[in-house]
């Protein structure tokens, strides 16, 4: 199954606009879609928003949004409300049990695990579930992609909770510190779920 049959959940950053379409002026209230190098910059500001008042750090810098967004955009996904960008899902392929630090800078095209490096949200959007329906589709999609088994991310402790609700469950603490940080590695799985894919347009 290719990743275009996911397209029910995911529209293609550049689907082709039916002459029908075109006479639009208006955008879409509310539109998901994957990510690409475009949006690069919408992207890491609404990150530094995010991240940097929390813990002062963000899991992605400029270039490894572009590099993820270059490499794995299929493994992106943005939630735009009237054009902006409000939420957005980062991911990219791994391939070991657990995240080491490569994980953090690393996409290995052969691997079955897809790793969630960042889940933001507009702090005006917050409160509002929209990092939790994010998270549901997003897991929605990669149901619909056959070579993906499980979720992975890791996560401030209070966070915890968060991600359960979601449906990821804890695997422990992580190796990966950043400076005071520590972390808590989480999974869901993904495969098994053969009715779920029958039934969603996969
Ligand atoms: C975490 C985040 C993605 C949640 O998005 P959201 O749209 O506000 O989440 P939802 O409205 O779907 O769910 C709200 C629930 O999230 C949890 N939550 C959100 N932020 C939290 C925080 N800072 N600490 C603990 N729990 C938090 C709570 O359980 C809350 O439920 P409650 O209303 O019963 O308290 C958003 O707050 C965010 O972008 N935070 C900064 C970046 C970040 O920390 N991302 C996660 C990296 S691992």
């Amino acid at each position: 199954m290719s990743v275009v049959s996911a397209l029910p959940f995911l529209k293609p950053a550049h689907a082709p606009v039916s002459p029908g379409r075109q006479r639009r002026h208006t955008l879409p209230a509310s539109e998901f879609r994957s990510l690409n190098t475009e949006d690069a910059v919408s992207v890491f500001e609404l990150e530094r928003e995010a991240f940097m008042s929390v813990s002062g750090e963000c899991p992605l810098y400029p270039d490894e949004v572009r590099h993820f967004l270059t490499l794995c955009p299929e493994l992106s996904m943005g939630w735009f409300v009237e054009g902006t960008l409000v939420a957005f899902i980062i991911g990219s392929l791994w391939d070991q049990d657990r995240l080491t630090t490569d994980a953090l800078t690393l996409h290995r095209p052969r691997g079955t695990t897809v790793h969630v490096h960042a889940l933001a949200v507009r702090r005006t959007f917050r409160q509002q579930g929209k990092g939790s329906t994010l998270m549901w589709r997003y897991l929605q999609y990669l149901r619909c992609l056959p070579h993906v088994r499980r979720a992975v991310l890791m996560c401030e402790p209070l966070l915890v909770p968060f991600y359960q609700k979601s449906g990821f469950v804890v695997q422990g603490p992580s190796e990966i510190t950043v400076g005071p940080l520590t972390f808590v590695e989480m999974q869901c799985p993904v495969r098994g779920h053969a009715f779920m894919r029958r039934n969603s347009g996969c």
